[in-house]
């Protein structure tokens, strides 16, 4: 023990307790903030944001309805949704500057090292960037969350050869950019299952990438420089980039095996071998992710609609066998989450495979703006913190007067 901080019982009442020098890698359970915008219950498998079950929103709302919730804490009344749809349109339009940028980068880059890069970019042609006030901070959110899918779609063009395609104002969050993304009006059933997986993707407290952007910001660093960080911490493997691994492992399970039939078999080498079966296994749910159900039904119908039932089969298959190997190895709570199904649905779409994690930030992009703002104005908390925590040094020590600087003729 070494001096003294304060803290929050978890009734609430506030104390000054002994700092205890606990090791907790990967902050595995420990409450860092309060957050009014969304919250899992990983023992039950429920998700909600600003008090609406996911599953009664991916019914019932909108993309964008959905981002006017997290930003406002409350569903909004027709004229204000009708409001907040003129402004996203409004500033979907992205900078030529920024595309021009874009076209000097090499074709073969990343698109979520693209899009980080961008953010940046965006935020110099933001007139409010050095206003720190509330009000400027929620039209930052807007022009972002109105920005990134053209940031996405632009850079799919500009690598292909094309020229961006510009926002066609009719369409839906999601409906325009699949447009922006192809230059071709969408289905609207595909559309439709677009903006309902942008709805699922929205929020999901303080994952990896959400605290990226909060813990940069509590620095007072503004808006664009948290999301920056957000992208970055989202393109892992381990976090949103797992849909795309689950893609590729699906086609390289299919490249490799005769039936569905020698899947368990693939599956439990692959156990064995101490991989990854992507796509399975949460940090918080220790039960079924409730995202990944519905996107399992959406699966469902559309692999029926594209024709990619073996998809469908091979997945399900993968689902069952892991489910079962893993309760064999004593960890039954390994199951599927919101990016097993997803790739599967975004390839069945049409959607190139390393622009599903991309998609993934153009809906969490609003999650991330909101907790932005939680941040910075202390809305769930007393003030504003910054986030400090400490690490514990385990590298070569020569008492306090330090190691002896060795000249380099010296060192051997
Ligand atoms: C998401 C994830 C990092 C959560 O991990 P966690 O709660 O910290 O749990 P751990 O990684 O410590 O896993 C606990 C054990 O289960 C195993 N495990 C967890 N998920 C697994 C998976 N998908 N495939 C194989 N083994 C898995 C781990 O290897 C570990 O085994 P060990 O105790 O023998 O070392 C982990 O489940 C994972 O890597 N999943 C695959 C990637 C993925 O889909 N990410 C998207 C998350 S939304």
């Amino acid at each position: 023990m070494d001096g003294a901080t304060n803290v929050i019982t978890s009734e609430g009442e506030k104390k000054t307790a002994a700092i205890v020098r606990l090791k907790n890698i990967g902050l595995r359970g420990v409450t860092v903030a309060d957050t009014k915008i969304s919250h899992v219950d990983g023992e039950n498998g429920i998700l909600i944001y600003r008090g609406y079950r996911i599953e009664e929103l991916a019914h019932s709302s909108t993309f964008e309805e959905t981002a006017y919730l997290l930003h406002h804490d409350r569903l909004p009344t027709e004229n204000e949704l009708r409001e907040f749809v003129k402004e996203l349109i409004q500033a979907r339009q992205v900078p030529e500057f920024v595309f021009d940028a874009l076209k000097h980068l090499p074709k073969e880059s990343l698109p979520m090292d693209v899009l980080q890069a961008a953010v940046p970019i965006l935020a110099t042609a933001d007139p409010d960037l050095g206003d720190e006030t509330r009000e400027a901070n929620v039209a930052k959110a807007i022009r972002l969350i109105a920005r990134v899918p053209a940031i996405v779609a632009g850079w799919q063009r500009i690598r292909e050869g094309k020229a961006p395609v510009g926002s066609n104002d009719a369409l839906s969050h999601a409906g325009n950019f699949l447009w922006q993304l192809t230059g071709i009006e969408p289905d609207p059933e595909i559309a439709r299952d677009l903006d309902t997986i942008l709805v699922l993707h929205a929020d999901h407290s303080f994952n990896a990438s959400t605290f990226a952007c909060r813990e940069v910001v509590s620095t007072r660093a503004h808006m664009y420089a948290g999301v920056a960080a957000g992208v970055g911490a989202l393109s892992g493997s381990l976090h949103g980039g797992a849909n795309e691994r689950v893609m590729k492992m699906l086609l390289e399970i299919e490249s490799e095996i005769k039936s569905a039939d020698d899947i368990g078999a693939w599956v439990k080498n692959r156990i064995d071998s101490g991989r990854k079966i992507f796509g399975m296994g949460h940090a918080v749910y220790k039960t079924v992710d409730p995202r990944s159900k519905i996107l399992k039904q959406m699966a469902r119908g559309l692999a029926e609609k594209t024709g990619h039932e073996k998809w469908y089969e091979y997945l399900t298959r993968i689902e069952e066998e892991s489910l079962r190997e893993f309760a064999a190895r004593g960890k039954p709570g390994i199951s599927t989450n919101v990016d097993f199904y997803s790739g599967v649905v975004y390839a069945m779409m049409g959607i190139p495979i390393d622009i599903m994690t991309p998609i993934f930030a153009i809906s969490r992009i609003s999650g991330w703006c909101a907790h932005i703002v939680e941040e910075k104005f202390a809305e769930a908390q007393d003030k504003p913190a910054l986030y400090r925590p400490e690490a514990e040094y385990v590298g070569h020590y020569c008492g306090v007067i330090g190691c002896t600087y060795e000249p380099m003729e010296a060192r051997g």
